[in-house]
């Protein structure tokens, strides 16, 4: 189907977050503080995890990996929104936008199965410890890699699938400062309530889905390890609880963006914010400082870092 015959629309415009002077001041340096600050955290999990070999083990590569997919988060729509906030028409072509919804469902789809991996990696690591290296085995930590970018990219392409070819015949304002499926699929000129429910089936049941599933192995593992209560459970405890407040702070917006029948409040603007932004960073920072074996390692990487300084 030829697009420019039933399309009117070859940019989108975007309404922003807000046109108060003050919040736009104040979203700019928090916002491009955040996204820094969280590129250099995630950078540097995965170099530590590269570089040291104490951390080669499936938890820390699955966790360098989840790294990996939030410096993607953090990149897919923050620049363009920050790049965008004092830009008084704050325009996207239609690939862009595109674009963008297609790196945010395939980065939303790597990064739920790598939950569900390290979920199950816990899951292994305390209930089942003597068999933790023949189950956790390298053939495996590459099926969760490959499974999760393969999960992203067909989960991706097939909602892209069902709007490629929309038409849009002449409204093209997003009440939002990204593209994404709820908001674009209402400009379209046409029926468009079975999509919505596509969206919500597909995007929406997902991840309400895994954000069940995850919840409930994790109080399984909690369980489990109170039973079993000796030393090394409050160390596990604390892992377990590291692990339920990221899948929280990364589920809880995307539930809400997706599943809320009516796209049109405020609050899911900044639910969005919060899983661009704000998300990525938390997860570099739980992880660095509440893991004593990741702060051992960033130190023991720094002095040899020094040290190779000093001699050459
Ligand atoms: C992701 O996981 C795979 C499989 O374990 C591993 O080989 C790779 O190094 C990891 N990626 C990063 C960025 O650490």
């Amino acid at each position: 189907m030829d697009r420019t015959n039933n399309s009117a629309v070859s940019e989108f415009v975007f309404v922003g977050l807000t046109n108060s002077w003050e919040i736009q001041v104040l979203l700019f340096l928090c916002t491009s503080m955040f996204y820094v600050a969280s590129m250099m955290g995630n950078s540097l999990i995965i170099l530590t995890v590269t570089f040291d070999s104490y951390l080669h083990s499936p938890m820390y590569f699955l966790l360098a990996n989840l790294s990996f997919i939030d410096l993607g988060v953090s990149s897919v729509t923050s620049p363009k929104m920050i790049y965008d906030l004092f830009r008084k028409r704050k325009v996207i072509s239609f690939s862009g936008c595109i674009t963008q919804i297609f790196f945010i469902h395939i980065i939303g789809g790597v990064e739920m199965v790598l939950l569900i991996a390290m979920a199950f990696d816990r899951y292994v690591a305390i209930c089942k410890p003597l068999h933790y290296l023949t189950i956790m085995s390298p053939t495996m930590c590459i099926f969760f890699f490959i499974a999760a970018w393969t999960i992203g990219l067909i989960h991706s392409m097939v909602q892209l699938a069902f709007v490629i070819n929309l038409p849009f015949c002449g409204p093209n304002v997003l009440d939002s400062f990204y593209c994404d499926l709820p908001r674009f699929i209402k400009l379209a000129c046409t029926d468009t309530y079975q999509l919505e429910f596509m969206v919500t089936a597909n995007s929406g049941f997902i991840s309400l889905g895994s954000f069940l599933i995850l919840m409930v192995s994790y109080v399984f593992i909690v369980v489990t390890v109170r039973k079993h209560s000796s030393g090394a459970s409050s160390k596990a405890l604390s892992t377990l609880s590291t692990h339920i407040m990221v899948v929280i702070l990364f589920f809880g917006p995307c539930i809400f963006v997706y599943t809320w029948p009516h796209p049109t409040s405020h609050l899911d603007k900044y639910l969005a914010l919060f899983d661009a932004v704000l998300t990525p960073f938390l997860n570099s920072v739980i992880y660095t400082f509440r893991n004593k074996d990741m702060k051992v390692a960033m130190r023991r990487m720094c002095s040899q870092f020094i040290m190779y300084k000093k001699i050459s």
